[in-house]
């Protein structure tokens, strides 16, 4: 096979979850050889790109460039097509100078080869323009149709940088489950000394390592359901009782699943966060709603992962108006509660196959009460996080939790973000699956 040519992909189309899935991609390479696709926008700290593809290419990764026309003002297509001995793409179009002569759908075909894409330096406006979801050239065509884990490594003046319009879209590519690498702080380019560095290139190449390590792709085929966020149950059209869930937790299994090759379902309470790529997700309100939509998808999950903090009771009788005041100070209001259907004991019961893995939220007595709900439930694990424990708290991008496994076996892991976190639990459930699939398969 030619240099630089992708090599041949099976497209599978999944009506079910409306994508096609990869089945097969380039036979012809080694499977060691890592494909990475680095995006280079238009920023002073373009040089350092040319290290950082060198030690990529060093690593043994095949790496592919794709610049914006304003990082070309910088440092030419040529030098980077020698460094990677790839042709790079600057342009969408056939015929234009940097584009290949092909007629072919080049950022998709680079969206589906990538095992990474790193974009460094990632000026402002790309930030910008990938927030919005604008395609208007090779570069952010490419991240929409992209299919890998994408590492951004913002670099600009401080100014830019600190900026509120910069933070907030930054805000939300890390929602959307991409990889933010923070700038360095130090003296920039126009003298200003703050955040806003791009940071040396083996620091780069590390935080791309690191990020392809924390994403096996070990759940392909696999059918993953996971549960996120608060319930609301209605007193009335207007008010409810909720809880302080933010989703976070299970936004990011959904995404590190996603990830990992998993057909991942997620099914969300009420949050306002970005849906992570490629999961499929359906949104409802209350506990009941939740338990309809569980039951229905749980059937052909090879696990099931219950992060949503569903509310335990629910007003019994939600009143069809707007209640009012009775202007009577002492009278109150008294509402009576009924208790919602427990859905993983349900699940437990059922016994479908799917690996069942709860979450314990306590404030006291914490593995006792856990133990107890993984024994109640019949659940293969149970994650078990305090509001007593500083760092894992409602709306926190970290967590402290207790890994439970059916047989008692406790593990504490120590205060992490919320997608590694998802990351520990997915190892567990990955290996677990693949030692089932092997049981079936003698
Ligand atoms: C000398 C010079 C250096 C620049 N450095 C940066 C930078 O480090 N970061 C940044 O966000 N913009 C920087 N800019 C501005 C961007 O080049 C400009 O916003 C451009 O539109 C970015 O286009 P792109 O995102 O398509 O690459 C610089 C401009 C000039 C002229």
């Amino acid at each position: 096979m030619p240099n630089g040519v992708a090599g041949f992909f099976i497209i599978e189309y999944s009506p079910q979850h409306k994508r096609h899935n990869i089945l097969e991609v380039n036979m012809a390479q080694k499977t060691t050889e890592r494909k990475i696709l680095v995006g280079i926008s238009g920023g002073i700290s373009v040089y350092k790109m040319c290290t950082v593809v060198r030690l990529l290419k060093k690593s043994g990764a095949r790496v592919r460039v794709v610049m914006t026309r304003s990082a070309t003002q910088f440092v030419t297509p040529l030098t980077f097509s020698t460094l990677s001995q790839e042709e790079v793409s600057v342009s969408l179009w056939p015929g234009d100078a940097h584009s290949s002569t092909d007629l072919g759908v080049k950022h998709i075909d680079l969206g589906l080869w990538a095992d990474a894409m790193v974009i460094a330096p990632a000026t402002a406006n790309t930030i910008s323009k990938i927030a919005y979801g604008m395609a208007d050239d090779i570069l952010t065509s490419t991240v929409l149709a992209l299919r890998c884990p994408l590492i951004i490594a913002p670099a600009m003046d401080v100014d830019m940088y600190l900026n509120s319009a910069t933070q907030k879209n930054l805000s939300a590519l890390r929602e959307r489950g991409y990889f933010i690498l923070p700038p360095d702080e130090g003296e920039l380019a126009s003298g200003l000394v703050g955040p806003g560095r791009l940071p040396e290139p083996e620091k780069i190449v590390s935080f791309v390592e690191e990020v392809l390590k924390k994403i096996p792709r070990d759940l392909t085929e696999k059918k993953i359901l996971i549960t996120a966020g608060p319930t609301y149950e209605p007193i009335d059209p207007v008010r409810f009782i909720g809880n302080r869930s933010s989703g976070k937790m299970g936004f990011a299994l959904a995404n590190a699943a996603a990830l990992r090759g998993a057909e991942v379902t997620l099914i969300a309470g009420p949050v306002s966060l970005q849906t992570p790529k490629n999961v499929n997700r359906i949104n409802v309100e209350t506990a009941e709603e939740m338990k309809r939509a569980v039951l229905s998808h749980s059937k052909k999950a090879d696990a099931v992962i219950m992060a949503a903090a569903i509310a335990d009771y629910t007003p019994a009788h939600p009143a069809a108006q707007k209640i009012k005041k009775s202007g009577e100070a002492q009278k109150g209001l008294t509402l009576e509660m009924k208790e919602t259907t427990d859905i993983l004991k349900e699940l437990g019961a059922q016994h479908n196959g799917a690996l069942l893995v709860g979450f314990a939220l306590e404030t006291n007595n914490e593995i006792k009460n856990a133990m107890e709900k993984l024994r109640s439930k019949n659940l293969d694990y149970i994650v078990l996080n305090s509001t007593r424990n500083e760092g894992a708290a409602f709306g926190s991008d970290t967590n402290i939790v207790t890994i439970i496994g059916k047989n008692g076996a406790k593990e504490k892991l120590p205060k992490m973000p919320k997608f590694d976190v998802a990351t520990e639990i997915l190892h567990r459930i990955s290996k677990k699956l693949a030692a089932k699939s092997k049981k079936t398969a003698r």
